[in-house]
């Protein structure tokens, strides 16, 4: 495979997009109809209707556009709608007779439920890559994640993965098995593998589920809406997280859309060397919530779940799976990015700095945050005292006073 840019941009001019309802969807269909010609056909479940469907693409289009849509925007959209059972996506092919170029963005990321994985993010991908051989598409290209990999020692490849030691869900997993069943499909492809995303750099503004860090923060706003918490029990990996705004991730798509070549897996990540660690998010969010101490474990099992408040411990088994992700030491070979960062791409890194507008943002705008800083803020300390517990120490450790 080709390791340059390709010398003439992709175009197609009838994309089929899957999972526009969702939010990277959303992103993507904007972005599209921000940077082509195409028309846009979304596929989607019956149960939305073209108003909510449009909803948040135009609320992204004219943040991106900067002018206001218009009926010619709005005419480039069709709406498609799925076949009850996904098996019956090839049977499509005579009413998408013209699309030539899918782009496959719906995907379960439900880690729990490994049937609806298994169905989502695998066989629907296998049903759309027999309908794109039946339409005879330009290309496919597949939003995968940056975390597909699974636990590995090394980079992550711009390649077709090995299998891991392991996987930290089966949400990675099918997302692998579904990168391969598309790189050996024999259909011209294309595999973008984007970290996690998160508000935009300049404002903050987040559009997703809460997926990431907004699960993290909802989760912890939960615990602060309860109650004043004097002393936190947490890990926090000094392992760099790549987070990536969501607004980087639209300008690479564009860029990667045109620019990237048949057969390239792309790994859309911010430049590891200035991404934060869970730790500096940690450190982060307790200069809003001020407890008096916080006690930092290096891993979830030498926190002393018993003696800790029960609403921490519930807090602490619900964060599990991302703190032990957290806790790898991820690392991404990046050049596609590095290459159309070369060629012009205009591409905000996430920093500590850029994560704090987005907590920013998102504690500004709850009711619950705002609700906590009335009732406790005559009860904030300094700053937190930040204690590091060496395991070796948690034996002689005295009981620890639940808050
Ligand atoms: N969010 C991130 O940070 C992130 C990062 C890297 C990669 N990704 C990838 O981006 C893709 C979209 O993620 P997202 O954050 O946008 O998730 P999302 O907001 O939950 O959207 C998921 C999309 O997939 C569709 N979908 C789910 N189950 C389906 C089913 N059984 N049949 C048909 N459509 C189904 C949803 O349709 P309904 O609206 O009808 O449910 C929705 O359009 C996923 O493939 C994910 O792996 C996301």
């Amino acid at each position: 495979m080709s390791r340059t840019l390709r010398s003439e941009p992709f175009s197609a001019s009838r994309i089929l997009v899957t999972g526009a309802t969702g939010y990277v969807g959303a992103l993507i269909v904007a972005s599209l109809l921000r940077d082509t010609n195409a028309r846009i056909v979304c596929l989607t479940r019956a149960a939305h209707d073209r108003t909510a469907l449009l909803a948040p693409i135009k609320e992204e289009w004219e943040t991106q556009a900067r002018y206001r849509w218009s009926a010619a925007v709005d005419a480039r959209i069709e709406q498609v709608v799925l076949p009850n059972d996904l098996a019956d996506v090839p049977n499509l092919a005579a009413r998408l007779e013209g699309v030539d170029e899918i782009v496959h963005c719906a995907g379960c990321l439900d880690y729990y439920d490994v049937a609806k994985l298994q169905a989502v993010n695998v066989f629907y991908t296998a049903h759309l890559l027999v309908l794109a051989k039946h339409l005879k598409v330009k290309r496919f290209v597949y939003v995968s994640t940056a975390y597909s990999s699974g636990y590995q020692d090394q980079p992550t490849p711009e390649d077709l993965l090995t299998e891991p030691q392991g996987d930290p869900t089966q949400y990675t997993r099918t997302k692998r098995e579904a990168e391969r069943l598309v790189a050996t499909s024999h259909v011209p492809f294309v595999v973008i593998r984007p970290s996690i995303l998160i508000g935009t750099s300049d404002t903050g503004r987040y559009s997703g589920k809460r997926y990431g860090l907004y699960q993290q923060w909802m989760g912890l706003e939960r615990l602060a809406c309860d109650r004043y918490h004097e002393e936190f029990h947490t890990v926090a990996p000094r392992m760099p997280l790549n987070v990536l705004h969501q607004d980087s991730f639209c300008e690479a798509f564009k860029a990667a859309y045109r620019w990237i070549p048949h057969g390239a897996f792309m790994n859309l990540v911010s430049d590891p060397h200035c991404s934060p660690s869970m730790r500096d998010l940690w450190d982060m969010w307790f200069e809003v919530t001020r407890p008096a101490r916080v006690y930092y474990y290096p891993t979830i099992d030498d926190v002393p779940m018993k003696s800790i408040h029960m609403r921490q411990r519930a807090y602490l088994t619900f964060a599990q799976v991302n703190l032990e992700i957290a806790s790898h030491h991820w690392q991404f070979e990046t050049g596609w990015i590095q290459q159309l960062r070369d060629n012009g791409l205009r591409f905000i890194d996430t920093t500590i700095d850029t994560v704090r507008i987005c907590q920013d943002r998102f504690v500004r705008s709850s009711d619950q945050m705002q609700k906590y800083f009335s009732e406790h803020a005559h009860r904030f300390s300094q700053a937190a005292r930040c204690i590091d517990i060496d395991p070796a120490q948690l034996q002689q450790q005295p009981a620890i006073a639940t808050a």
